[in-house]
Formats: C-alpha cells, sequence, structure tokens
C-alpha cells in the first residue's frame, strides 16, 4: 500500500529540495565543495547514474548473474557488458520517478537508488516508462529464469519476511556504487548517512541486501547489522547475498547521538 507522499518526513525534504533549487552562487558560497555536495539525480539524468553503476557493479556476481548465463556463453563482454548498463539503466529512470536517487562526487562519482517507505516500482506504468519490459526480449532464456523466477521472487520473500509488518515502512538500498577513481573519499557513507539521517528522526529501519564479501565491514560501520545469508543457486556454485538492516538510532533535537 502506498503512503502519502506527506509520510516522507520534513526533513529529507528540506534538504533535498535545498539541494535541487539553490543557485550556483549560493552552492559556490557554501563551505563544502561543489564536488562533495549530494544532488538528487533527475529522470533526465538516469543514464549517467547509471553508467556509475554499470562501472561499480561490473563484476558484481550478482547483478552480473541473469546477463553472464551458460546459454550467452557465445556473446563477448562487450555485448554483456551493454545489457548490464541498460538493465541499469532501466531501474536507475525507475527509482528517479518512483524512488530517490542521490549521487555526490564529479560526474556521478557514487549513486545511490533508494526506495521509500511505501514505495514500490512494481507497476505497469514505471515498468513500461523505465523500459523493465525489455527485459522480457533481451535476456536469455535462462536469464529470465534467473531474474524473473529466481532473483526477484528471492528479494522480495526475504524482506516480507525480514521486515514483517515494516516491509512496507523502512527505507530500502537498492544499490549504492562508487566508481573505481571515486572511492575511498567517504562519498558512499555520505550517501548512506544522507538517508539514514532522514529514517532515524522517522524512527524507521533501513534494510538492503549486500553481495560482495567486504560490503557487511563497510555497512557495519555505518550501523547495518547482518541478519542472514541468502543465496542464487541456478549457477554452477551458488551465489550468496547478506541481509543487513540497520535500526533506528535515537537522536537528540539538534540531530547528533
Ligand atoms: C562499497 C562501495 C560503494 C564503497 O564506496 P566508497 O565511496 O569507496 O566508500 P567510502 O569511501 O564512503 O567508505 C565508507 C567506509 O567503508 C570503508 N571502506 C570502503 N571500502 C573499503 C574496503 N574495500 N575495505 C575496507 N573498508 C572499506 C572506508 O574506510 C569507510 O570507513 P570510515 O568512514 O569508517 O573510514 C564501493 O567500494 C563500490 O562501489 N563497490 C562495488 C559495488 C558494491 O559492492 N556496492 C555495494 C553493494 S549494493
Amino acid at each position: 500500500m502506498a503512503l502519502p507522499p506527506s509520510s516522507i518526513g520534513p526533513i529529507l525534504d528540506a534538504r533535498l529540495s535545498l539541494e535541487k533549487c539553490s543557485s550556483t552562487a549560493d552552492r559556490v558560497s557554501a563551505a563544502t565543495p561543489l564536488e562533495s555536495q549530494i544532488r538528487v539525480v533527475p529522470p533526465s539524468e538516469y543514464k549517467a547514474a547509471a553508467q556509475c553503476l554499470a562501472e561499480a557493479f561490473v563484476e558484481d556476481l550478482v547483478i552480473r548473474y541473469p546477463i553472464d548465463t551458460p546459454d550467452r556463453a557465445h556473446w563477448t563482454e562487450d555485448q554483456r557488458f551493454t545489457l548490464h548498463r541498460q538493465a541499469l539503466e532501466y531501474i536507475t529512470y525507475a527509482h528517479c520517478v518512483k524512488g530517490l536517487v542521490t549521487t555526490v562526487g564529479d560526474d556521478y562519482g557514487c549513486v545511490a537508488l533508494w526506495m521509500p517507505p511505501g514505495k514500490n516500482m512494481d507497476d505497469w506504468c514505471t515498468i513500461l516508462r523505465s523500459g523493465m519490459w525489455r527485459l522480457n526480449f533481451q535476456l536469455s532464456s535462462e536469464g529470465k529464469k534467473r531474474f524473473f523466477d529466481e532473483f526477484l521472487p528471492l528479494l522480495h520473500t526475504t524482506k516480507e519476511e525480514v521486515m514483517g509488518e515494516r516491509d512496507d515502512d523502512c527505507w530500502y538500498l537498492v544499490y549504492l556504487g562508487t566508481k573505481v577513481d571515486s572511492r575511498g573519499r567517504g562519498y558512499a557513507r555520505k550517501l548512506v548517512e544522507h538517508v539514514t539521517a532522514q529514517a532515524d528522526h522517522e524512527n524507521r529501519a533501513c534494510y538492503l541486501e549486500s553481495s560482495n564479501d567486504i560490503n557487511p565491514v563497510i555497512y557495519g560501520k555505518m550501523g547495518f547489522k547482518f541478519v542472514k545469508k541468502i543465496y542464487l543457486k541456478r549457477a554452477e556454485k551458488a551465489i550468496r547475498m547478506d541481509i543487513m538492516v540497520r535500526e533506528p538510532m535515537q537522536t537528540t533535537t539538534n540531530g547528533k547521538l
């Protein structure tokens, strides 16, 4: 069930609209250097944001799971990367229109896709507008089984099971990626804390699935706790994902812990 937009708390809205609407002069005069300011990505910029994610996740076993299939063994890496990038373009566009896409750093150095509480991208209008429907024709037969029959249902049922009554009332970090050249500058932390501060204010949890061995350590530093492992099983070797939840933390009136 979709919540009214007013239920997405006031602080983030105010901060985001400030960042969206402030003039260049305002921004230049601000103490923070421009390149480290957070911006909301509008639908018109979805391709550039998706390019960041495509680069960040180029070797990610989970995102590549429906693409690197035995029945596409004859494809070149260029063909696979193109499909990988296109799939991320569809999902990024869907989040621009139905969720929240943020970026920080030069040339979309780091990008986060969030689904706010009460929102989803499952409606036909979004599936059509974003181009997600094209995956039905672009993925191979095995790719479709992996994506539509295994991956999506597994993510859906796991989130429902882990979050229970709060499934529709939490912030969902869908993808977070930093281009290789932009890593280690605190960008990912910045984009995560941008929303976790809001989640704390709303007393809401944040949920994510992570696909890389080091990520639980990184997300642990941002207050997420490991909940369970899940596995994709259609490939030769099962692929593990870690489910993590960040419970809301108490804040004082000035927003500090
Ligand atoms: C995970 C990822 C987003 C981190 O991006 P980043 O912008 O380099 O991260 P930050 O610079 O904000 O670092 C955040 C914290 O994690 C730590 N960290 C980052 N990379 C690390 C690594 N490889 N090993 C150990 N710690 C690491 C940093 O030291 C920092 O800790 P601190 O703030 O306490 O000092 C980036 O490595 C990436 O895009 N990876 C591939 C895609 C991916 O796996 N995304 C996440 C799954 S959805």
